[in-house]
């Protein structure tokens, strides 16, 4: 069935119409419109949004395969009701060359869930001592234009600079893990009166605002485009809305877990709260929300992070850092931003579907819901309300924050470029 037509969806969470997909696009959008031999999916009170799309996922293929593969997390992302993802670079080995990039984005072609789309290591081996071939990771199938060493910083300001001059050629942009690492050696947590109390050392917001106020001095100095992973201070939001007021090409991202969760989740010691950058408190989470109410946070990353059991259940010292987002994210967006009436759909579809479309230069995602244009989108069922269940979740790993929590928003189908990778709420392979 190459035809499908979506009866009563309502885009952008407007009034209701009929959506005729067909041949990989879009081809008719009305009222009452005849299904002609398409199949017809019903979607009255479902609200239609272009395909999310992540500029932050860690798939952990090749050489983690245990915590993630491409196909797992695909299928986690398309439950999410993600049509594209980037997957991080911090592999084994490091996707530092076109021949890692290209396998990876050749898995992602065959799980043919999204668009898997890699991102490029900044520095050979995440190590921040030379740059990584980046004009040949661009050059390759793959078409690589966003570089991150991420889960590391690049913290050589003279490295950073000549990245940014080298992806300047190509319209690329760096996206930069903002952690100075002189003032986060040994952290576990936020830098304040609970890591005091708790007896865990501190990663201060300092860390991270003297990275991005660094960086976004120097992009505005190359000419070239930042992007600013995770950010989670409300220090950093004013240092952003101050550099954006100057015409720097900056971005930056807030990831789910971010936007929802403080660093009181430590005082249980459970480490599935043990995250980088680290939970904060209820001032940057409230910093944070209105950042991305009014633009000067452009998108929401996951930082989807799987880690197997062994390395994420054990002491918090000893735990890796990270947690699930890819299945949760839209939901948490729906109950932070959408429910408070901070953002409309047309507000959701921006910041996780146009905008960071648009920093990773996606020509076929984060377009408008128009006859013509590629069948990328999503329908949600914003009324339902669920409890998440670990067990429940494609990904291979069981790292949700969000265990137990009630949340708003069930992803009922996803296209990609016509075809439905989830339907009724079921991954379609
Ligand atoms: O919490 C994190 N986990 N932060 C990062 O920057 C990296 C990520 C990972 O790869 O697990
Ligand atoms: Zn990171």
């Amino acid at each position: 069935m190459n035809a499908y037509l979506i009866k009563g969806a309502r885009p952008l969470g407007g009034d209701p119409v009929d959506i005729l997909l067909k041949d990989g696009r879009i081809a008719a959008i009305g009222d009452s419109l005849a299904a002609t031999g398409a199949e017809v999916v019903e979607a009255a009170g479902l609200i239609a949004l272009p395909g999310l799309v992540d500029l932050h996922t860690h798939l952990r293929e090749p050489g983690r395969e245990d915590a993630e593969t491409v196909e797992t997390g695909s299928r986690a992302a398309a439950l999410g009701g993600f049509t594209a993802v980037h997957a991080m670079a911090n592999t084994d080995p490091v996707a530092d060359t076109a021949g890692v990039v290209e396998q990876v984005w050749r898995l992602g072609q065959e799980a043919g869930l999204v668009d898997v789309v890699p991102v490029g290591a900044v520095t050979v081996g995440l190590k921040g001592e030379r740059l990584a071939e980046l004009g040949a990771m661009a050059d390759s199938a793959a078409r690589v234009r966003v570089f991150s060493d991420d889960g590391h910083c690049v913290a050589d300001p003279a490295l950073m600079r000549r990245a940014l001059e080298y992806v300047k050629a190509f319209d690329g942009v760096v996206a930069q893990h903002a952690e100075e690492p002189r003032l986060t050696v040994g952290a576990q947590m936020h830098e304040g009166d609970r890591s005091a109390s708790l007896g865990l050392t501190g990663w201060p917001a300092a860390a991270e605002e003297a990275i991005i106020a660094r960086d976004v001095l120097l992009a505005e100095h190359v000419g070239a485009r930042l992007h600013v992973c995770h950010v989670s201070t409300a220090g950093s939001v004013e240092i952003l809305r101050w550099a954006k007021s100057r015409g720097v090409q900056v971005t930056a991202e807030v990831t789910p877990h971010h936007l929802l969760l403080t660093d009181a989740c430590a005082e249980s010691y459970d480490p599935v709260f043990k995250v980088n950058p680290p939970l904060r408190t209820d001032a940057d989470v409230e910093a944070l929300r209105a950042g991305l109410a009014d633009g000067t946070i452009d998108v929401v990353g996951t930082d989807h992070a799987p880690h197997a059991v062994e390395d994420k259940e054990s002491e918090w010292a000893q735990a890796r850092p990270g947690m699930l987002g890819l299945e949760q994210a839209l939901s948490v967006v729906i109950e932070t931003m959408v429910e408070p009436g901070r953002l409309d759909w047309a507000g959701v579809a921006d910041r996780m579907s146009v905008r960071p479309a648009a920093i990773g230069r996606l020509a076929d995602h984060g377009r408008p819901l128009a006859p013509g244009e590629p069948a990328n989108l999503v329908l949600v069922d914003a009324t339902a309300r669920a409890s998440v269940d670990p067990a429940a979740l494609a990904s291979r790993s069981r790292n949700s924050p969000y265990a137990g929590r009630e949340l708003p928003g069930r992803v009922v189908a996803t296209f990609l470029r016509g075809v439905p990778t989830v339907l009724d709420g079921k991954a379609q392979k």
